[in-house]
């Protein structure tokens, strides 16, 4: 009987335990689709069952998991395009966003608040916003944001103006409480809009009125004037004995002074009236050397120098506008020197960005910082016989061209005037 023991156990234990072991082998491979016959209801039976039952409901969780995972990647998607859609957004709107978190500290940074404040996300992101604005220039923007963030209202729209180290700025800004369903505080959204270059062309429109009526009502009559003191001394400069030459001074006075405000006039009307550019293929080192041929006989005292950049191309600008651009640099260049001194024009290309570069720099009294923004406002001048039109004729110029001027400290003295030109070729 131990050996009719023997097959039995053989054929009713063995066989099913092998069968269950296989089982466990393709499910552990992944297949819960496998489903054992229990034959009989005793113990192995039910185990069996047991193990049917497992892999069913591995196989449901598994399913459930699979679509919870599905879920959640189209929520990532979903949410992924639209964070980005939100970056695209605010990189493109003009105006610079700022956003602070309820902590106070900035949680967004758009590509214009950046440029506008000279700043960085990475030097602004996580960071309280009394560090970022901590700086003595955007201390306006700081304490307007104390102020709301300490009123109750909810939004404040304000023109600010920024003084830069290289510009003033006119901003517009306007702070927004930003509350949840609850009218819980969240934080504040900043908006803010550059109105320096709109405040800038606006005045230049006013001013060039003012230069178009100034300079026609003082050009009328200074031609008969001079030659009414031209007719006189014709007349009587002889007839004169003893007296002859207060006569012949102050009708020479006359007659000069006449010459100056004809020029003072015509500089008002160039203003007033800047002709349309006429833009051809010219040479930019051309210009420049034949101008600073002017300046190299007539000032002993001071030295010119030219780098001509080797690549610059051949490409679309005014000659003549170019030409008053570099004489007016020049005349204010030299008279910024006082006794010796050095003028350096340098042009450059870069490849890379298709922009032509003129430096101009001087070795002069300088700029002071105060006075940076307003150099390019007509009649803004030091002088005491400045017209202060020849920067703003510049900047007129080169802004027709679609090109950019800006002024920097020269080293080690002095003042450095920056040119950069698009180039299309
Ligand atoms: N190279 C320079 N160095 C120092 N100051 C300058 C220079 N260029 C311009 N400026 C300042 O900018 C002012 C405006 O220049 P501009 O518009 O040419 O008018 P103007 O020469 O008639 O004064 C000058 O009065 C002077 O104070
Ligand atoms: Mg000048």
């Amino acid at each position: 009987s131990a050996t009719w023991f023997g097959f039995y156990l053989a054929k009713e234990i063995t066989v099913p335990v092998q069968k269950l072991a296989n089982g466990i082998h393709e499910v552990a491979n992944g297949n819960l689709d496998l489903h054992i016959e229990a034959g009989t209801d005793d113990e192995i039976g039910s185990l069996m069952n047991s193990f049917n039952k497992m892999t069913f409901d591995l196989k449901a969780s598994k399913s459930m998991l699979e679509e919870a995972n599905i879920g959640l990647e189209n929520t990532n998607i979903e949410l992924d395009q639209r964070r980005r859609y939100m970056e695209i957004l605010l990189k493109n709107v003009g105006a610079g966003v700022i956003s602070i978190d309820k902590e106070g500290r900035v949680s967004t940074i758009n590509k214009s608040a950046e440029k506008i404040f000279g700043i960085t996300a990475e030097q602004a992101i996580n960071k309280s916003y009394n560090e970022v604005f901590a700086s003595e220039y955007l201390n306006g923007v700081k304490k307007l944001l104390e102020e709301v963030t300490c009123s109750t209202g909810g939004t404040i729209k304000r023109q600010i103006r920024l003084s830069l180290p290289d510009e003033t700025l006119t901003l517009l800004i306007s702070v927004a409480m930003l509350r949840d369903e609850d009218r819980n505080y969240m934080g504040l959204v900043v908006v803010f809009d550059d109105l320096t270059q709109l405040q800038k062309a606006q005045r230049a429109e006013a001013w060039r009125e003012v230069a178009r009526r100034i300079a026609h009502e003082i050009k009328n009559p200074l031609t008969p004037i001079k030659l009414s003191a031209q007719r006189l001394r014709k007349r009587y400069l002889n007839k004169f004995s003893d007296n002859g030459k207060v006569f012949d001074e102050c009708t020479k006075t006359i007659i000069d002074q006449v010459e100056d405000l004809k020029s003072l006039v015509n500089e008002f009307s160039n203003f007033a009236r800047m002709p349309a550019t006429n833009l051809y293929p010219n040479d930019i080192n051309k210009i420049i050397k034949d101008a600073l041929v002017l300046y190299q006989e007539g000032h002993s005292n001071i030295k010119f120098e030219f780098k001509e950049g080797k690549h610059v191309p051949i490409f679309d600008i005014d000659r003549e506008q170019i030409r008053r651009v570099i004489i007016n640099l020049l005349d204010n260049a030299v008279d910024s020197i006082e006794k010796k001194g050095t003028v350096l024009i340098e042009t450059f290309y870069d490849d890379a960005l298709q922009v032509a570069r003129v430096e101009i720099a001087d070795t002069g009294c300088g700029i002071p910082q105060k006075e940076r923004s307003r150099l390019f406002e007509p009649y803004f001048s030091t002088k005491r016989s400045g017209t202060g039109l020849g920067l703003s004729i510049v900047n007129t110029i080169v802004s027709d061209h679609n090109g950019y001027i800006r002024v920097k400290e020269n080293y080690p003295k002095g003042s450095r005037f920056i040119i950069e030109l698009p180039v299309r070729v």
